[in-house]
């Protein structure tokens, strides 16, 4: 569909939404849905350059979780938007549901924020976005100038025991265009039922429009990479730097509060999702400095923070679905251990400098290792799965660490350093075994395979 086809279907979406009717507004767009089956990408219309369409960017999955499923897509005017979503592929069962929370919708000229929850695990639904342009004036004077709604029907399945166990895992992207371009390619191509993007998606970023550009309209081919394949988020240290990036949420929004605990309330980065056999733990490592480091002044708060989510780790492990699980992966972005005692471990007080390391700030974090290692090991976690340091490398079990640790490839594409490439890490159960691979980008070859057996019987 090209750019005018793409603005007649809303043009006559619009119509029909301007009288309410969903059912008709699916009926228009019903030949679109063709493309939708399967979890291949859908090809869609971004706005063209001086283009001034309301809508400014694929959807984007959010925190794939068994029950709920978030939605946020870019605008280019002040809107109010929303999802209409249901289980029939023409929605004409569809529900609209609008951005933001209770008492008001969340008005936006960025970025629009839409969470569906009460959805049933394992469970396909189809979904449509739309906004309203909205001009305001004042509290009195609110006026809808204009409707856009996307022309395309998109789908996705919640996590849950009976769905698909088949992840995949990407990393220190940085931006990088050409590492994310074949990241997404190669995530298309496996088709795997979520994403965990592993921290450092980001540099330093001290604008909202900065972090659009990141997630909703990335400098890559498939502008639509994360409409139909749920993506869940792991922070790392770069996620945290910058302005723009001390309140993140405003475009990769926080699971729902009423997805935890009232003690677990701020920790909205934190999941615990069952997917088929596997079950899933993310976790925030928070900053590679020390709080105490001068270079940040004191604006960073990640001691508390890690400690905070032992209680949410030991209760998320008790969960049954969760405990019950053949297979428990975890997540994070540095990694929990190293092999070289010159890799800086994290708690170098004040200032994170010593002689002996070849660092001043974490390779590794050594206080979140002891702080989550020991629940993880009682729960005979077999795998952690991180990131940071730029450079692919597996650490086997050992007699002390009964968990291993893969550290996923870095941004960097150079054939003449050992282990400079980025990866995509999948992991698929398949024949009672949890089977990873590790996808090299650069060379495009599988650079290594590893299996895990299960820690439980089903
Ligand atoms: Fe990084
Ligand atoms: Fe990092």
């Amino acid at each position: 569909m090209d750019r005018r086809e793409f603005l007649k279907a809303s043009a006559l979406v619009s119509a029909a939404l301007a009288t309410n009717d969903i059912a008709q507004a699916s009926d228009i767009l019903l030949p679109h849905s063709d493309k939708n089956e399967g979890q291949d990408m859908v090809e869609t219309a971004p706005p063209s350059e001086g283009d001034k369409g309301l809508l400014a960017s694929a959807p984007m999955l959010q925190n794939y979780a068994e029950t709920s499923m978030g939605i946020a897509f870019a605008v280019s005017d002040m809107a109010n938007g929303y999802v209409v979503y249901g289980q029939q592929p023409d929605l004409s069962d569809g529900r609209r549901v609008m951005c933001g929370g209770f008492r008001t919708t969340e008005l936006s000229d960025r970025v629009i924020q839409v969470r569906l929850t009460g959805l049933k695990p394992s469970t396909t639904y189809y979904y449509r976005i739309g906004a309203d342009r909205i001009q305001y004036k004042g509290g009195y004077n609110i006026k809808v100038t204009g409707k856009e709604e996307d022309s395309h029907t998109y789908r996705f399945t919640t996590a849950g025991p009976a769905s698909h166990a088949h992840f995949c895992v990407i990393n220190d992207t940085h931006a990088k265009w050409e590492a994310i371009d074949r990241a997404m390619n190669k995530i298309a191509e496996l088709s795997p039922s979520c994403v965990v993007w592993n921290g450092d998606a980001s540099n330093v970023e001290e604008t909202i429009e900065a972090q659009t550009r990141i997630f909703l309209n990335p400098e890559i081919q498939r502008k639509d990479y994360a409409s139909q394949t749920p993506y869940l988020f792991c922070p790392g240290n770069h996620d945290l730097r910058g302005m723009a990036n001390r309140h993140l949420e405003r475009v990769w929004m926080y699971r729902q509060p009423e997805e935890r605990s009232s003690r677990d309330w701020d920790l909205g980065r934190n999941f615990a999702i069952r997917m088929g056999d596997v079950a899933m733990i993310g976790l925030d490592t928070g900053e590679d400095k020390l709080d105490t480091n001068p270079k940040f002044a004191g604006t960073f708060n990640s001691q508390a923070y890690r400690e905070a989510q032992v209680l949410w780790l030991r209760d998320a492990l008790r969960q049954p679905a969760i405990a019950k699980a053949p297979y428990l992966v975890a997540f994070c972005h540095i990694p929990l251990f190293d092999p070289d005692p010159k890799q800086n471990p994290g708690d170098i007080a004040p200032a994170d400098t010593d002689p002996q390391y070849y660092t001043d700030y974490a390779m590794w974090q050594r206080t979140c290792a002891q702080l989550w290692s020991p629940l993880l090991e009682k729960a005979h976690c077999q795998l952690v799965i991180t990131a940071h340091q730029h450079i692919y490398r597996y650490d086997a079990p050992t007699a002390t660490r009964p968990w291993a640790q893969i550290v996923g490839g870095g941004p960097n594409m150079d054939p003449s350093r050992e282990g400079h490439y980025p990866t995509v890490i999948e992991g698929l159960v398949r024949d009672g075994q949890l089977h990873i691979t590790i996808h090299n980008l650069l060379s495009g070859e599988v650079q290594q395979t590893l299996t895990f057996d299960q820690r439980r019987k089903k």
